[in-house]
């Protein structure tokens, strides 16, 4: 098996590389910035240079490719906009894909796509699913609801630094899972023939609610949380306000997801078929406690060995 993952940068693509290579199996990673991606050679992938905006590079990428693994999207910190990249970049990626004759596609949507299609990503992931459903190719459709790595920027750092946290009340709980297990489910469904043409929903153990989050954070940090609440309707307004500029319906386009958060819809979905099926235990996927426990326990302990070393440095507990 010759796998080509795209979005290998990123914090789900770099999990599929990693435990790809570690069931012994070929990796090319199509990258923009090779420099940014000297680690995945340092794991053992090949790099390609790539970009999904320049259809020519995908073509070449994907010569003597068997199966792919799309974990790219749209980085809110880039200057293109979503439809640039997961529409018309992954309309151009399907493509290829089919014109390649590749035995297998793993994408990944996001769960409830189809029930928010007024937030753009959404509707651009509800369409692409579509799009696969029309095409002769053998995919897989897997739906996470949410990265527990993103909870370290939106609520473990300010915590230790003492910064504010601003949670909106009304936000529905969201079944968070580790991109290591997520990864698992993308690199089995590449020889599970049960899975063409399917999708799945990716959830972790439980739903979490912001509230909640900051009082495992407490707990693990052992430091008080500043919050702040942060009406729906100022969200919204500031949305509206991003909207009014071209230069910032880029950051419009990503606070749509307030919708998402504010639907009463709990982020979440049943696993014990899925687990069966990818023959990966329940038992096995990571909890938010033990991820954050994790990540608290290493990052107090290099902070308590830097002021050792120099005690002049500042240690925020
Ligand atoms: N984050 C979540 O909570 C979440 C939830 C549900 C589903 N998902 C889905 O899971 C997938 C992975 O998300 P993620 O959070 O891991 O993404 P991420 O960390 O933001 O990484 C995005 C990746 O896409 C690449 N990329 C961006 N623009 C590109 C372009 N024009 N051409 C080629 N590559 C490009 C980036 O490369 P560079 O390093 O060059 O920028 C990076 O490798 C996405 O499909 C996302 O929609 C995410």
């Amino acid at each position: 098996m010759n796998l080509l993952v795209v979005g290998a940068t990123g914090t789900l693509g770099r999990q599929v590389v990693r435990y790809a290579l570690d069931q012994g199996l070929q990796v090319k990673c199509l990258v923009r910035n090779p420099k940014r991606a000297t680690f995945l050679r340092e794991w053992g992938a090949e790099l390609v240079v790539g970009d999904l905006t320049k259809q020519e590079t995908i073509e070449a990428a994907l010569r003597g490719v068997t199966h792919v693994v799309d974990a790219a999207t749209t980085r809110p910190t880039d200057s293109l906009r979503i439809k640039e990249v997961d529409w018309q970049g992954k309309v151009h990626l399907i493509q290829a894909v089919e014109k390649a004759e590749i035995s297998k596609f793993v994408f990944f949507s996001i769960l409830h796509a189809e029930k928010y299609r007024q937030v753009p990503l959404m509707e651009i992931k509800y369409c692409t699913e579509q799009f696969l459903a029309q095409t002769q190719l053998d995919y897989t459709i897997l739906k996470p609801c949410g990265f527990m790595q993103g909870l370290i920027g939106q609520y473990a750092i300010p915590i230790l630094e003492g910064q504010t946290i601003w949670i909106t009340g009304e936000s529905c709980p969201i079944a968070y899972m580790n991109t290591q297990d997520v990864a698992k489910f993308a690199v089995k469904a590449l020889s599970i023939p049960a899975t063409k043409r399917q999708s799945y929903a990716l959830a972790g153990v439980k739903a979490w609610s912001p509230s909640e989050i900051v009082a495992l954070c407490e707990k693990l940090s052992g430091k008080t949380a500043r919050t702040a609440g942060m009406p729906l309707g100022l969200l919204r307004f500031v949305r509206n306000v991003a909207l009014a500029f071209e230069w910032t319906w880029s950051v419009a386009e990503r606070m749509a997801f307030v919708e998402v958060m504010a639907g009463g819809i709990p982020i979440d979905a049943p696993m014990a078929e899925t687990c069966a099926l990818f023959q990966i235990p329940a038992s096995e996927i990571t909890t938010l406690e033990d991820y954050l426990q994790d990540y608290f326990s290493r990052i107090l302990r290099k902070l308590r060995e830097l002021q050792y070393k120099d005690p002049k440095i500042k240690t925020p507990f």
